[in-house]
């Protein structure tokens, strides 16, 4: 079966003046359909610069970029953007919930964007706050709502357009241990239901749990 995810020679370089920094630097990567991989290195290594890459959030300098047997190189902003929306949930370590709006609205957000009519968004919204166990929260706003429980919300707008990809970076970085290992075996349970699941992280304890550890220093792969 061909890689999910196909990463060759895939660099990043900022230019400071006239300093030119390699964020990152020259790395070739296979995911497979199904995978668990956790990324880690040190702070600045150039994880969050390859997973938005690798999440289309971002575009590399050179190298090619293959996503479910899209050159994401090749895809003008719009259609990039489109293909995020579509494929690609992506959870953050400071949640990025809209503070204004409840966790139903929170969770709708990507539906809107991908056009889906409002009672049918409504539904898949309300089914995605039940998996995460917060059924009971639609109405809360991020303020009325534990680190735990905003963060289950962030994985439940992951959910709603149903993504073959998950990447999350950081996940438990702002949380407690009792919540953080709530959210790893949230995203473990969707990793067993078939979705390519990849976890930057500094904690070793979660890193193990991955199938594999991709290890990032220096923008580069640790063979
Ligand atoms: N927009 C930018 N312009 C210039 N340099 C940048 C930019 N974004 C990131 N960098 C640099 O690229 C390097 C990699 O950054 P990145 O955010 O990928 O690190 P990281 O491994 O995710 O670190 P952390 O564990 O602290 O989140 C860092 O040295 C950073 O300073
Ligand atoms: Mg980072």
């Amino acid at each position: 079966m061909p890689a999910i995810i196909e990463l060759r020679d895939v660099t990043k370089t900022y230019k400071l003046g006239d300093e030119t920094l390699n964020a990152v630097d020259g790395i070739s990567l296979s995911i497979q359909t199904g995978d668990f991989v956790a990324i880690t290195g040190a702070s600045g290594s150039g994880k969050t610069t390859l997973a938005n890459i690798i999440g289309g959030l971002d575009r590399p300098t050179g190298g090619s970029v293959m996503v479910d047997g899209n050159d994401l190189s090749k895809l003008r902003d719009r259609k990039l953007s489109d293909y995020r929306n579509q494929h690609i949930g992506f959870v953050f370590q400071s949640f990025n919930l809209q503070g204004t709006q409840t966790a139903l609205e929170n969770v709708t957000l990507p539906l809107v964007f991908a056009r889906v009519k409002s009672k049918a968004r409504k539904q898949r919204a309300t089914e995605c706050l039940q998996a995460v166990g917060l059924g009971d929260r639609l109405k809360h706003k991020p303020s009325q709502l534990s680190g735990g429980q905003r963060q289950r919300v962030a994985i439940a707008r992951a959910l709603a357009v149903k993504p073959n990809i998950i990447i999350a970076d950081e996940p438990t970085g702002n949380l407690d241990s009792q919540h953080g290992d709530e959210i790893i075996k949230l995203l473990r349970d969707l990793n067993k239901q078939g979705i390519t699941l990849i976890i930057i992280t500094h904690d070793m304890n979660i890193a193990r749990q991955a199938g594999r550890i991709v290890q990032v220093r220096d923008g580069k792969v640790r063979a």
